[in-house]
């Protein structure tokens, strides 16, 4: 018999890399998605099959967090093995913009499923796997962070997903399901969404270097984060389901970088170097200098004339709309449980990240330049 999976927020960056690994492993994958006016199954269409198909091993249905009623259908319908509960407005920018609707996603949509759970009668059966989230560290209280470290959330999204945190331990105590908190650390890739840092400078680097973009707009360049790729991180989600005990489990990389240096090491990669001047709102980061043949060989010698150009210009400014009201300057994990126990460990370095996304963000650029896509977000 194959195992059931449902994946909530299956069309996101996790939802996608867990469900290729789910299928692989011989699941039954469900997921969860939202009703948009576009379809959004980009990251998931390599694994969709036709619904008159026979024997699928993808299946989606509509729902949506802040339905319990559509939840609990869903749940009753196909009687998962695992749920692993990703589906989250994900943006801590945004949460500050929308608290309340934050709250409800991440925080009483994690409640929903839980209590699903425990009204169908599933608690035996059922294992849960909730998105936690190094943001619950927020204002860190010792570094680096691990399970027993304090925490104190500095966002919305943080706060909700708190509630999502210990209600999911709640449960598993007051009613012994098997439920259990990955708290991982920022992890990125090709499918990260576009308004992620990471993802924003990858792609921003693409649109400059083929001259779509003159310059790209960021804010707080000082925060450090440590990330890991999100291939990885989903193979951790799946081992903490298939433990003999639920626990909850820090899931890092060990090293933490500023955002300035993830610019720099960017950049660098295609052959460009950057030096910051300036503090603050006054900060910019101008090409200092060019190694022709890297360029060549990652970029390709037609766009060499655009970036010649562009040596002595400010590519990287400041604006403070990208600053937080509260900001989270340091998050640096320690996995040492997680290592021990779920015997995981990172294989992808931040250089082989770096790696993977420009290259993905050169094709598609290149791809989709005839549409002319200037925006910034
Ligand atoms: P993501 O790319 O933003 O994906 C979020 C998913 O949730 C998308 O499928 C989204 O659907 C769905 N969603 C949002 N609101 C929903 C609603 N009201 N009802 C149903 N689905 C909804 O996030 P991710 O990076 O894959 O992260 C997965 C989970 O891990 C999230 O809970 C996130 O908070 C948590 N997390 C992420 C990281 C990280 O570094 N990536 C680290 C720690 C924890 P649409 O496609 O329709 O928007
Ligand atoms: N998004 C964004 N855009 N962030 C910027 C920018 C910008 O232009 N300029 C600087 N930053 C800084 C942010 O202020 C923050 O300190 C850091 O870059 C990382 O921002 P994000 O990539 O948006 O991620 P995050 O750390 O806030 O949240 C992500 O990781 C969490 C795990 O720690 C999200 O994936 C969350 O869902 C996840 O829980």
């Amino acid at each position: 018999m194959n195992k059931i999976a449902l994946i909530t927020g299956i069309t996101g960056q996790d939802g996608a890399y867990l469900s290729e690994l789910l299928i692989k492993k011989g699941y039954i994958v469900h997921g969860i998605k939202r009703r948009s006016s576009l379809l959004n199954t980009n990251r998931i269409d390599h694994l969709y099959k036709d619904p008159n198909q026979f024997d699928r091993n993808l299946v989606l249905h509509y729902g949506d967090m802040t339905d319990s009623i559509n939840l609990t259908r869903i749940i009753s319908k196909i009687q998962p093995d695992e749920i692993y509960n990703l589906a989250a407005q994900s943006h801590v920018k945004v949460s500050f913009d929308t608290p309340e609707y934050t709250a409800n996603v991440n925080g009483l949509g994690t409640l929903r499923i839980l209590e699903s759970i425990r009204l169908l009668k599933l608690t035996n059966k059922t294992r849960i796997y909730q998105a936690s989230t190094s943001e619950l560290y927020g204002l860190a209280q010792e570094t680096p962070q691990k399970e027993t470290t304090p925490f104190y959330p500095r966002s919305p999204y943080a706060a909700s997903k708190l509630y999502a945190y210990w209600i999911t331990i709640n449960y598993r105590e007051a009613y012994n399901m098997f439920a259990c908190n990955g708290i991982l650390f920022n992890h990125e890739s090709p499918f990260r969404g576009e308004t992620f840092v990471t993802r924003k400078i990858t792609q921003a680097l693409s649109r400059i270097v083929l001259g779509i973009q003159n310059e790209l707009y960021m804010g707080n360049l000082s925060s450090k984060r440590d990330w890991g790729h999100a291939k990885d991180y989903v193979q951790a989600m799946y081992l903490i389901l298939q433990q003999d005990k639920p626990d909850d489990y820090v899931i890092a990389t060990g090293i933490a970088t500023t955002i300035r240096d993830f610019i720099l090491k960017t950049f660098k990669k295609i052959g460009i170097n950057l030096l910051f001047k300036g503090k603050g709102i006054n900060e910019t980061g101008m090409i200092i200098d060019l190694d022709e043949d890297i360029f060549i060989t990652k970029v390709g010698e037609l766009y060499l004339d655009i970036i010649r150009k562009k040596i002595g210009l400010d590519v990287i400014k400041i604006n403070s709309t990208y600053f937080r009201p509260t900001e989270v300057e340091l998050l640096l994990g320690d996995a040492t449980k997680a290592y021990n126990k779920l015997l995981w460990k990172p294989h992808y370095t931040l250089d082989m990240l770096i790696d993977d996304m420009i290259t993905k963000d050169l094709e598609e650029t290149k791809r989709y330049i005839k549409t002319r896509h200037t925006k910034q977000y």
